[in-house]
């Protein structure tokens, strides 16, 4: 595609028979929201990329600046800036070192210097963020003396990024800026934008233990009501099927005797259900007869892996998965293991070397098993005219527009925090669940974390918890349950943005207007407890983000009181306490545990609706409060449907514009914009809320 913002760079001898785009279908870019952006410039010298072709290999050389960070690469929850690292980008279920692998790898990065660059293909890629050094290269004669200089590196500065595919050519995709939101709302924009879910996925989720009946299920979601805790999906966990690992996909019917009735009434209770599944295929299953001579060589857990690069193996899942879940009210899929790697603590995934009908082999199948099923339950919902919203355990590019979020068995909260960031850069969605907690304190960070997160949920399928496992801290919990209900048109909004503009509803602060938080090099001293190539600094603020334009959201963490925060340049307000705090630098906060640090933007206007148990359904209006903070004036773009069907896509949707306007004396006045007699809207009345107006 040659566009004044991309340009496609073709490979000589470029043949690529199964590539992330073949997956995806090349779905069409959001061309017009594309030629809305500012136009970017071929952001990179030409004449310096090289691409070597050697044998089966592809080598393809990029400058990269002295002072240049890279971001993205897929989730990454040990590091959120690559620079001076090597990544191997392999997909793995267990991704404890630090080497690039991961649930989600995703073969895009983005520069600091505004640029970004992705290959397309279904193998792992390496690459060398400047972290491979040429014998030619214009830093030659920076060799230093380890014993005397003390700015001695164990990586010396590259001037190159290397990228190592072992295919004879590859695509590769170039995004300009100029900015980095401008580079990942391309790339999003150009994979056919953001998911927008339904309303409900906004809510907040409890997935019950395995091997829970019908009547437990019901019973476990009732106390939610009875607590007046909200609760919007209700998701069931290996049990459900007649037999799991491998899996049926049929309903068990000692535990769901009656799996329609009982779907049926969760529905009448305001819950959606969402089902756990992996990929893997049981002899039990109807389906496994006919998918035997569509599926690989190797199995898993005794089951089959289905090739589902075959339309005839993709048709008899959807098949079966419409039928028996879609068509009897289930909302969608928790899609576990389809991210299996091979030399983590357990060996349960079939080889590389395993050989599926279509020709691929098990390395390309792993490398893009999450994005297929990702992408085979989304046209099973989209058949139906229905949005879904569910968990991946797998993902990999062009995956903006699926919906799915991605979890992980890994548990350590700083990493889960730092997942909120660096997912941002890659098109996906990533949810810190809260499983369990060494102590109350542990609960309440944690559970603060996930009510900002894309996917607010508590996954209880091993430790039977509840949001209110922890009684001396339960009322703490609730507040910030009830918050997340109430900032649902805010976050659906900043969503609808995601799915129209490509901006990442919660980001990373280096993907801010204002931020300054580049990579800072550190010099490191020698240290035996160290090893004797010292330590990589990382200086990068990966433990803060922002969610949608407004707020910025700093978790604190069990054993700590007081933290860090950087705060963009203007001036920001806390959002519980009301203080004025000025931009453009480091503050110290420190919050007790009824509290996790939020700052609120100067002018910004969020739109909260009253305290519901679960989202409003389609047609149901509901009151907003529209709370302005600060002095300045300001404009939000309420987003506007039915919050359930695909009607958005043919124009059945309205922006409506929220004003805050200051009158000569100061005095601050709201206006809403009219969306017009002919449209029913999802919002009744909308009264102003101003906070701080006083401070001029
Ligand atoms: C794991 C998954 C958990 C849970 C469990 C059930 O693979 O990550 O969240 O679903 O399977 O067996």
């Amino acid at each position: 595609m040659e566009t004044n913002r991309t340009r496609h760079l073709d490979l000589e001898g470029w043949r690529n028979s199964f590539s992330i785009s073949d997956v995806r279908d090349r779905k069409e870019p959001k061309t017009e929201a594309l030629q809305a952006m500012n136009t970017a410039s071929f952001p990179l010298d030409s004449e310096q990329i090289h691409v070597q072709v050697t044998g089966k290999q592809t080598v393809i050389t990029l400058p990269l600046e002295r002072e240049e960070g890279l971001y993205g690469l897929g989730l990454q929850l040990l590091k959120l800036n690559h620079r001076g690292r090597t990544r191997y980008l392999r997909v793995n279920s267990d991704p404890k070192q630090d080497t690039g692998e991961t649930h989600a790898p995703v073969p895009f990065y983005v520069s600091s210097r505004g640029y970004g660059v992705m290959v397309n293909t279904s193998r792992i890629v390496s690459i060398y963020c400047g972290s491979a050094v040429r014998l030619y290269s214009g830093l030659s004669g920076e060799a230093k003396d380890r014993n005397a200089d003390r700015s001695w590196k164990a990586t010396p500065v590259s001037d190159t990024v290397e990228i190592v595919i072992d295919e004879p050519g590859v695509e590769l995709y170039l995004f300009g800026g100029p900015t980095t939101l401008d580079v990942v709302r391309r790339y999003n924009l150009f994979h056919g934008g953001g998911v927008l879910p339904p309303k409900w996925g906004l809510g907040f989720w409890h997935r019950v233990p395995k091997a829970y009946t019908a009547e437990q299920v019901m019973d476990e979601a009732m106390s939610f009501r009875e607590k007046e805790f909200p609760c919007d999906v209700i998701g069931l966990e290996p049990g459900w099927h007649s037999k799991s690992y491998p899996v049926t996909y049929e309903w068990n019917r000692e535990r769901f005797p009656e799996p329609e009735s009982f779907v049926k009434g969760m529905a009448e209770q305001g819950f959606q259900i969402n089902l756990w599944e992996h990929p893997y295929v049981s002899p039990d299953a109807a389906i496994y007869e006919p998918l035997v001579p569509l599926s690989g060589s190797h199995t898993v857990w005794h089951g089959l892996v289905p090739d589902y690069t075959l339309e005839e193996a993709r048709e008899i899942y959807m098949k079966q998965h419409g039928t028996e879940h879609v068509d009897i009210g289930v909302s969608g899929y928790k899609l576990d293991e389809c991210d299996g790697s091979e030399l983590t603590r357990n060996s349960w995934i079939y080889p590389a070397h395993a050989k599926f009908p279509s020709g691929a082999d098990g390395e390309q199948m792993r490398q893009l098993y999450g994005l297929m099923i990702q992408k085979m339950t989304d046209d099973v919902y989209r058949s139906k005219n229905r949005r879904t919203y569910g968990l991946a355990r797998a993902s990999s590019a062009a995956a903006s527009s699926l919906p799915y979020v991605l979890y992980s068995d890994l548990y350590d909260h700083r990493q889960f925090v730092r997942g909120m960031c660096s997912s941002s850069f890659s098109g996906l969605l990533w949810t810190p669940e809260v499983r369990k907690a060494r102590n109350a304190e542990d609960w309440v960070r944690r559970m603060q974390v996930v009510c900002f997160s894309p996917l607010a949920m508590v996954n209880a399928w091993a430790d039977g918890t509840k949001p209110w496992s922890y009684p001396e801290v339960e009322a703490i919990v609730k507040k910030y349950i009830t918050l997340r209900m109430r900032l649902i048109p805010y976050l659906y909004s900043a969503f609808a943005r995601y799915c129209f503009e490509g901006i990442p509803p919660i980001r990373s602060m280096q993907l801010e207007a204002g931020s300054s938080v580049e990579a800072a090099g550190q010099e490191h001293a020698l240290d035996s407890t160290d090893f004797a190539y010292g330590g990589v600094s990382d200086t990068d603020v990966d433990d803060q983000f922002m969610v949608g334009d407004s707020l910025l959201v700093a978790p604190l963490f069990e054993g700590e009181s007081e933290r860090n925060v950087y705060l963009p340049s203007g001036v920001w307000y806390d959002f519980e306490t009301g203080e004025r705090l000025e931009g453009g630098r480091t503050i110290r906060v420190s919050a007790g545990l009824e509290r996790i640090p939020v700052f609120v933007k100067n002018g910004a206007i969020i739109p909260m609706m009253p305290v519901m148990q679960h989202a409003p359904k389609a047609g149901e209006a509901v009151a907003l409060e529209l709370h302005h903070y600060g002095n300045a004036p300001g404009r939000f773009e309420l987003f506007d449907d039915d919050g359930v069907s695909f009607a958005y896509e043919s124009g059945e949707y309205r922006w409506i514009t929220l004003e805050v306007q200051a009158g000569a004396d100061g005095m601050l006045t709201g206006s809403v914009s009219d969306a017009g007699e002919d449209w029913s809207s999802a919002y009744s009345t909308l009264d102003w809320v101003f906070h701080h107006q006083s401070e001029k």
